[in-house]
């Protein structure tokens, strides 16, 4: 994680100041009593997530709920949601969700003053490195991941050095400070088409091993990697998906990338959140569909999959479930965690963030 990443909350005259000087009023605590109002205003929300939340314990999510979106348009705050969020989150108080690509996009797009990301460290930096003049919060700042610790500018410049004229295409899960280093980023979505857009015959590809060999067996571009891994997909093995095909050979399996190849190999299709998501949704009604990623996805997308029967094997990403309705709440009354970076590291990230965002277009 970024140093540079850091709340700064002088208080003057009562007002919060960020570190770009602007201030901002203190907003009084909501009440978060389960009111007519509440219940009423909210209704339409339960109705997307009734599945996965018992309507016994709607009371104690709705008015968490209500208050953020009035607090939302108080503040002129979009709320970008990553598809491993919960589905309170996802459905209820997200005006923008999606993949890691998806998400990086949209943050160019935002008109709104503030943005609250609900999803990883690196997606927050990668907000405000896309908007430097924008407020960007994350509700818990220790929401980190296990593939942008495991690598550092530093270690990037070793292995610039060590591999002279070899683009360096990073993963979008690293911090500022790798992306600096780096050529052009990549998600898990567009990894293939942006290591085959130098035209040369070697590129590294890190620090996802695991992404990097996946995208290897699609290319004959040779990929060098590092060894960082994922830990929530890590786990998965190509044994435990194949016991459940056993059962019923028609059960359709969709794979992360940054699972190990050999879970891929048995995989019917892999692809980035928003692609595993396509898939499942183009399924015929009584289909089963096995989701080999983080828990929530599969809750997320049951709503518009109806007829479909998804199939969890799945693991939880401790850091994505560091943000909740009530970190969220606290992020817009008291304007925290603020995401900053260094300028000087950002407009060098920047760079490498852009060229992948403009090579989409
Ligand atoms: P995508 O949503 O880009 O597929 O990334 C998955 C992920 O692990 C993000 O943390
Ligand atoms: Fe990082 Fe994996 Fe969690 Fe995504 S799911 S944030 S890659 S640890």
């Amino acid at each position: 994680m970024t140093l540079a990443s850091q709340t700064i909350l002088p208080e003057q005259g009562g007002d919060i100041v960020l570190s770009n000087g602007n201030r901002y009023e203190r907003i009084e605590r909501p009440s978060l009593e389960y009111t007519d109002e509440v219940a009423r205003v909210t209704a339409p929300l339960y109705e997307k997530v009734r599945h996965h939340i018992p309507e016994i314990e709607w009371p104690v999510h709705a008015p968490y709920v209500y208050a953020i979106n009035r607090l939302k348009k108080q503040r002129n705050a979009a709320i970008l949601a990553h598809n491993y969020q919960t589905p309170e989150i996802y459905h209820c108080v997200a005006d923008i969700a999606g993949d890691s690509l998806q998400l990086a996009m949209e943050a160019t797009k935002v008109e709104a003053d503030i943005i609250v990301q609900c999803g990883v460290h690196f997606m927050a930096e990668t907000s405000k490195l896309l908007n430097p003049s924008k407020v960007v919060l994350i509700p818990d700042m220790r929401a980190g991941c296990s593939l942008a610790d495991s690598i550092t500018g530093e270690d990037v410049r070793l292995l610039r050095e060590a591999n002279p004229g070899v683009p360096i295409v990073t993963y979008v899960n690293t911090s500022a400070d790798v992306k600096a280093e780096s050529d052009i980023c990549c998600t898990s979505s567009n990894a293939v088409a942006i290591v085959e857009s130098f035209g040369v015959d070697k590129v590294l590809l890190i620090p996802d091993e695991y992404l990097a060999q996946n995208v290897a067996k699609q290319t004959d571009v040779k990929i060098l990697t590092w060894k960082g891994h994922c830990e929530v997909h890590e786990r998965f093995t190509a044994e435990e998906l194949l016991a459940y095909k056993d059962i019923d050979p028609a059960i359709q399996i969709i794979a992360h990338p940054e699972c190990p190849t050999e879970v891929t190999a048995v995989a019917d299709f892999t692809g980035s959140t928003k692609g595993m998501i396509d898939f499942a949704l183009g399924q015929k009604p009584g289909a089963k569909v096995l989701l080999v990623t983080e828990c929530s996805m599969a809750s997320n997308i049951q709503e518009q999959a109806p007829g479909v029967e998804f199939i969890k094997p799945c693991n939880l990403c401790p850091h994505m479930k560091r943000i909740t309705l009530p970190k969220i709440l606290d992020s817009l009354l008291d304007m925290k965690e603020e995401v900053v970076v260094d300028p000087l590291m950002a407009a060098r990230a920047r760079k490498a963030v852009e060229r992948m965002v403009n090579l989409k277009n």
